[in-house]
């Protein structure tokens, strides 16, 4: 689907993605702008366990697969 993963490859953008948008890793941890951080619906329980481990969290922290 189109999520930010997803997006990010389509241009060329380096993001990890190790568990394919399962929800089962962090690695495709990104900063939303603030801009855009109160467009987003908030993120579920499962992110917000998964972002938990994400190194360097900080509060404007998603997971771009998970952002659509
Ligand atoms: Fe693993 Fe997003 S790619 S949670």
């Amino acid at each position: 689907g189109d999520n930010v993963l997803y997006l990010a490859h389509k241009h060329e953008i380096d993001l990890e993605g190790a568990c394919e948008a399962s929800l089962a890793c962090s690695t495709c941890h990104v900063y939303v702008n603030e801009k855009f951080l109160d467009k987003l619906p908030d993120p579920d329980e499962r992110e917000e366990d998964m972002l938990d481990m994400a190194p360097l969290l900080q509060e404007n922290s998603r997971l771009g697969c998970q952002i659509i």
